[in-house]
Parts: C-alpha cells; sequence; structure tokens
C-alpha cells in the first residue's frame, strides 16, 4: 500500500500532563507549528506499568494521532520511549505508515549530558519502568563509555503530580528519600537528569534536597532543540507540517479535570476534549 505524504500537526504525547512541559518548551522554540497534545490521563501512570502493556498503549496514542493527521509523533514520556520506541519505529511504522516519525526524549537527554557534566557522575531519576528498562544506562554506555551513571526509581513521584500534589509536605517526604538515595549511590554526582516529564513540577523540591554544586537537567529545552535539529536535517518532514500556531490538548480523561491541572504546567488556561481510542 502507497501512502501519500499527509500534513498536519505535530503529535505529542504522554500517559497524562508530564508531556506539558515537553510541549511548553517546544512551543517557545518553534511557535509557528501546530501541535496536538494527548494525554492518557485515564490509564496513567504508566510507570509501574509492565513492558507489553505500556507498549500497547503508546502503540494505541500513536494510531489514534496518525488517524488525526500528525506527520510527526514526539512521546513525550520517557516511560513509553523506553518500552515502546525502538519496537514501533522498527516494526509498526513500516505497517501503518512508513512515511511518518515517531521520536523519543531519551537519546536527545543522553546526547546532551556532554555540554553539562564536569566529572562524567550522571545521576539518573525516572520512573520503575524507564529505570528498570535500563534505557538510560544502555545509552550511556553507548555514548559516553568513560561516564558513571547511577540510577534510581521514584515510584510515588508520578502519582503525586498526577494528583495535584507536588507541593503537599508529603511530596517533601518522597523526594527527599529518592535524592538521598540516589547520593548515597555516588555522593560525586555533579549532573542530576530529570528522567520523567513529570519531575519538573517537583524541580523546586529537588533542588533544595540536592547538593548546591550539583546541576539538575530538564529535558524540555533539551527536546525542543533536538526537534529543532531534526527538522532543519528533515525538510522532506518540516515541509508536512502545518503552521497556524496552534494547539489542541486531548485527553482520556474528563476535560474539565485535564484543563484545571494542565494550566498549572502551562501557566496560562487551556481547554482540553475527551477523546477515546
Ligand atoms: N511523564 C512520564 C515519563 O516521562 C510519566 C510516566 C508515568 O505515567 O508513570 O516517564
Amino acid at each position: 500500500m502507497t501512502h501519500r505524504p499527509q500534513t498536519g500537526p505535530i503529535g505529542v504525547f504522554d500517559s497524562g500532563y508530564g508531556g506539558l512541559t515537553i510541549l511548553r518548551d517546544v512551543r517557545r522554540l518553534l511557535p509557528g507549528y501546530d501541535y496536538m497534545y494527548l494525554g492518557d490521563n485515564a490509564r496513567a501512570p504508566y510507570g509501574t506499568r509492565s513492558f507489553d502493556v505500556v507498549y500497547r498503549f503508546t502503540l494505541e496514542a500513536v494510531k489514534y494521532l496518525f488517524g488525526q493527521g500528525c506527520p510527526l509523533v514526539i512521546l513525550a514520556c520517557n516511560t513509553a520511549s523506553a518500552k515502546a520506541l525502538r519496537t514501533i519505529q522498527q516494526c509498526d511504522l513500516e505497517k501503518l505508515d512508513p512515511t511518518r516519525r515517531v521520536l523519543g526524549v531519551i537519546r536527545p537527554t543522553v546526547e546532551a549530558l556532554g555540554t553539562h557534566t564536569l566529572n562524567g557522575h550522571i545521576g539518573i531519576l525516572g520512573t520503575p519502568g524507564t529505570i528498570n528498562s535500563r534505557s538510560y544506562d544502555i545509552e550511556i554506555a553507548k555514548l559516553w563509555p568513560e561516564f558513571t551513571a547511577s540510577t534510581h526509581a521514584c515510584p510515588m513521584w508520578v502519582p503525586l503530580v498526577e494528583n495535584g500534589e507536588a507541593s503537599s509536605p508529603g511530596a517533601d517526604y518522597f523526594v527527599r528519600q529518592e535524592t538521598s538515595a540516589l547520593f548515597r549511590t555516588d555522593p560525586d554526582i555533579d549532573t542530576v537528569v530529570l528522567a520523567c516529564t513529570h519531575y519538573p513540577l517537583l524541580l523546586d523540591k529537588i533542588r533544595e534536597n540536592v547538593p548546591k554544586s550539583a546541576k539538575i537537567l530538564t529535558q524540555g529545552e533539551i527536546v525542543a532543540s533536538s526537534l529543532f535539529g531534526y527538522l532543519d536535517r528533515h525538510p522532506e518532514m518540516e515541509s508536512r507540517l502545518t503552521r497556524n500556531a496552534t494547539t489542541q490538548f486531548l485527553t482520556s480523561e474528563h476535560p474539565d479535570k485535564f484543563s484545571a491541572a494542565a494550566t498549572i504546567f502551562l501557566g496560562h488556561d487551556i481547554s482540553a476534549s475527551h477523546v477515546e481510542y
């Protein structure tokens, strides 16, 4: 079957609200394009789900966004990038539509490490799914074999953010617990990667709990500049992206709940629509 190249918005997918931290920076750097954000809030969090389930949910979302006309979809979710991206790129895309692309957040984040660390001691904080997949260890060993990477899973952080508890005393407790565990593994860490797109909502608390000398990397700007470079290198894809500077917000949960929470992430009001797929 031949596919006529379709034009449309850039799809941005996350299990819930976290991808909004990526969308915010992508829109800041590439404001002219149209975006379609999809949060699978009804089934979030993904971080504690099995490989097969995350793959299935992510593939469903990609198919939906392709069906809405997106030529390019960004998995703005580390868990989905870790557990589903490779299979989708290597097996599913060929059948779905080989002219479209699905990109993730792990590779660009690992590529950026070299410009941030001074001593090569890296700390990675992510969901159990991302950490157990060892995707970061594998990518770092490939790109920066001289670095020492320590990883630590934070199972409570996404539920805290998804439930609007990021500023609560409960969040203080869990942030202190996980950051101390990471630094007990390697006290020389000079760069901490927030390898989950929900974690920037906990940034102030994380900063209070890691040594002042450590740099904390969030992924929004990294993914935005990587996408900028990608579109520059791929004019055939860039020319398929529509440019009316619009953003549609879609959620598998109740749209009012999504709109209220998304306002906290983006700092301005938005209106979301419910979708089933
Ligand atoms: N924002 C997702 C990530 O970057 C959170 C995953 C989840 O739903 O647990 O991993």
